[in-house]
């Protein structure tokens, strides 16, 4: 596992999405969305925010709690999730971020939404949870364990804060082992990962996140591969980024548009990765 001071980490991550790039692409790109889309077969690659919408009610049925159920959303950024579970399932969600910028913007959405009494949010790390031990029914994370600096101290914290048989629900890429890629394949998703301050992503096998769960203590825990489902978004940020993206990689600038490198390098290296859910228990 890459080493990474816990500070110096987040740190990284905030940078990274200070980027100009990041703050302009999330905020025109995606409508200040942050993860991927879900696509049946014959979906359009280009309707992001309806693919984001599925994407979101995909967790939410895996999720599978009864209205009124408290959650917490690990990495909430800007609230997209927990505006759509606590509208479509009627949760009541809790969100925590480390940046002040995403949550401004969740608050104002979940203030023009009037969910206000339903989804609070707060600046934290879910390394340490500004929480008491079983405050939550559900814990779940879309595409932000990637960040972790520790991801078994994440996940026992998640553990911590559920109630007895209360439900994990994580999105969360993993990665092909090293010995089975190509050189370029391997460097592409080093630079990505290194780029984006993703170590967990970095470090973490097809597999490997299943074995840390069950050693933090969860239980009948269960992967299913989503790849398929994401990446007609992928190749649609392939499309788009390939242009600007040569232009750098040409005048020796790739790595000042690091989202467009992610959506080519990744895309075309696409053996690389899993996109993956992962669902887990703590035991009543
Ligand atoms: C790719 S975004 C996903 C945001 C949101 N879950 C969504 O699906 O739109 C990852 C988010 O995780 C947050 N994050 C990263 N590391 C974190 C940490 N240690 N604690 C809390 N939030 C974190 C980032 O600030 C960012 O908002």
């Amino acid at each position: 596992m890459t080493v990474v001071t816990e500070d110096r980490g987040l740190e990284r991550v905030r940078r990274y999405y200070a980027c100009t790039e990041s703050r302009l692409g999330y905020r025109y790109l995606m409508r200040g969305t942050r993860h991927h889309g879900w696509y049946e077969p014959g979906q359009s690659m280009w309707q992001f925010a309806r693919a984001q919408r599925r994407m979101e009610d995909e967790l939410g049925k895996r999720l599978a709690l009864p209205v009124g159920a408290e959650a917490l959303d690990a990495g909430c950024g800007s609230g997209d999730v927990a505006r759509t579970l606590a509208t479509r399932y009627r949760l009541k969600i809790t969100g925590i971020d480390l940046l002040d910028f995403h949550l401004e913007q969740a608050r104002r959405r979940i203030t023009r939404a009037g969910l206000a009494g339903r989804i609070s949010c707060q600046v934290g790390d879910y390394h340490h949870l500004p929480f008491t031990d079983h405050s939550f029914d559900g814990v779940y994370t879309m595409e932000t364990l990637v960040h972790s600096a520790d991801p078994a101290r994440a996940l026992a914290e998640f553990r911590r804060v559920l109630r007895p048989g209360g439900r994990l629900v994580m999105f969360e890429y993993s990665r092909t082992p090293e010995t089975e890629l190509s050189r370029e394949a391997n460097a592409a998703l080093k630079a990505v990962c290194e780029l984006c301050e993703m170590p967990t992503w970095l470090s973490m096998n097809h597999g490997d996140m299943e074995r840390l769960l069950k050693q933090q203590g969860f239980a009948d825990v269960w992967a299913e591969d989503a790849t398929r489902r994401m990446l007609p978004m992928l190749h649609a940020f392939s499309i788009l980024g390939r242009i600007p993206y040569l232009i750098c990689r040409a005048t020796g600038h790739a790595t000042k548009l690091v989202n467009a490198m992610w959506g080519v390098e990744i895309y075309q290296h696409r053996n690389a990765f899993q996109y993956n859910i992962y669902v887990a228990h703590k035991s009543p």
